[in-house]
């Protein structure tokens, strides 16, 4: 009977192993299929709302440094088109790689539009809190990003 029940478990063990893929896990996330854009994970309703909240994971929100409205500048610049200037920013950057990059690592690149008298002139560093990346999950970072991008 002991034994019978060690089979058992031996079992049960092997085909969870099996399940589980057991080769490294490459194959978990399937790739978009050819000629399909790639699929942007974020839920834009979440990141709606997340952005709306005018104290967000302790920082001040970001809505309380970038308005919706064309050339409103609060601290930062508009949010109005953001996703169609994005793509057009930084060479070589997607506007989803843009947005996450300008959230989690905000002084990588200095955006424009602080100042409605010179629209050129690039912003002030260290305006944008740079800790995103510790207050917020990987979920609500692709939530905010799935948000800009419909913002075009
Ligand atoms: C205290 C003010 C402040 C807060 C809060 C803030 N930002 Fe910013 N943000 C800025 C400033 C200033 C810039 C321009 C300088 C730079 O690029 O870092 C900026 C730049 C950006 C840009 C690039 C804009 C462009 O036109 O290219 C994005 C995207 C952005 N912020 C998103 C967010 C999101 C999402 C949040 C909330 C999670 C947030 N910001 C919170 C001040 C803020």
């Amino acid at each position: 009977m002991r034994t019978y029940i060690l089979l058992v478990v031996v079992l049960i063990l092997a085909v969870g192993l099996t399940a589980c893929g057991g080769g490294g896990g490459a194959q978990q996330q399937p790739a978009p299929a050819a000629g399909q854009a790639p699929a942007v994970k974020g839920n834009p309703e979440k990141g709606k709302q997340l952005f709306a909240q005018t104290v967000l994971a302790g920082n001040a929100g970001c809505i309380t440094c970038h308005s919706l409205e064309p050339g409103k500048v609060l601290v930062g610049p508009s949010m109005a088109g953001i996703a169609s200037r994005a793509g057009n920013t930084v060479p070589g950057q997607s506007a989803e790689e843009y947005l996450r990059i300008s959230i989690v690592d905000t002084n990588a690149y200095l955006a424009k539009g602080c100042n409605v008298n010179a629209p050129e002139e690039p912003c002030a560093a260290n305006l944008m809190p740079a800790d995103w990346a510790q207050k917020l999950t990987p979920e609500q970072i692709d939530d905010l990003v799935a948000y800009l991008l419909t913002l075009k």
